[in-house]
């Protein structure tokens, strides 16, 4: 009997694993996981180098789709049918470059945060490699949905010929606080979380404290 009930068990426990295989085997390399994950520890001393080292109320002037948030995300989920994680995933690397390059941009070079601005922009560039890679290259030809398209054809515009409305004055850190709770919901299987739905869920208005694990 006992024996029986610990087969159960173990069988119950197989089939447990089975079941949450499909979410484990969600495409992201390990090789990706590493590199992300090493830019979400890099990301812990942003309040340091991206708001400390800057003037009160610094911002950067971005387009308004580079401001990517969790709710964004969501957004995009229920306007978009089938709306697949690769599409959010191409997205939020375009988004991210895009906010990076333009945070180095306003640091001159002797600026106390270039070295950690320039670091992360790397760190970032090698994980995109690695995202390239680790797809084959008809994925990316690929048409992506047309909301998603749009928003990444408006992003490559250049700023200045670009309607003034859809500017927004973002912090760095503000810009930062996205890139790492973006990250954590698109790619998590990276990350170990206690609650992965909430994780991706939760948008925390900007000065609130993050969620544990942020
Ligand atoms: C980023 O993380 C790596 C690995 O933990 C570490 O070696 C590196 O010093 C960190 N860089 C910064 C700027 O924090
Ligand atoms: C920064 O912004 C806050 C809120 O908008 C404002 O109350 C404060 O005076 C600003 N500080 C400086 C130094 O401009
Ligand atoms: C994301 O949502 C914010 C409001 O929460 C909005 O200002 C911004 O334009 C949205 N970005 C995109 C890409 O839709």
């Amino acid at each position: 009997m006992v024996q029986l009930s610990a087969l159960t068990c173990l069988f119950g426990g197989l089939l447990g694993l089975l079941l949450l295989v499909p979410v484990l085997l969600a495409p992201t390399p390990p090789g990706m996981c590493t590199a992300l994950r090493t830019i979400s520890s890099n990301l812990s001393q942003r309040r340091k180098y991206m708001q400390h080292n800057f003037p009160i109320n610094f911002t950067i002037r971005v387009h308004y789709e580079e401001v990517f948030r969790l709710s964004n995300i969501s957004r995009l989920k229920l306007k978009i049918d089938n709306l697949e994680m690769f599409a959010l995933q191409r997205l939020w690397f375009h988004v991210n470059h895009g906010i990076l390059k333009k945070i180095l941009r306003v640091m001159p070079e002797r600026h106390p945060s270039r070295r950690y601005g320039a670091e992360l922009e790397s760190r970032f560039r090698d994980a995109e490699g690695i995202f390239v890679q680790s797809h084959p290259t008809e994925a990316f030809q690929k048409e992506l949905p047309e909301k998603v398209q749009e928003k990444l054809d408006r992003m490559t515009e250049h700023l200045d010929n670009v309607p003034e409305s859809s500017w927004r004055f973002v912090s760095p850190k503000q810009l930062l606080d996205n890139f790492q709770r973006s990250m954590r919901c698109l790619f998590r299987e990276c990350f170990s979380v206690v609650n992965p739905e909430i994780d991706c869920e939760y948008d925390v208005p900007h000065g609130q404290t993050p969620p544990p694990g942020t």
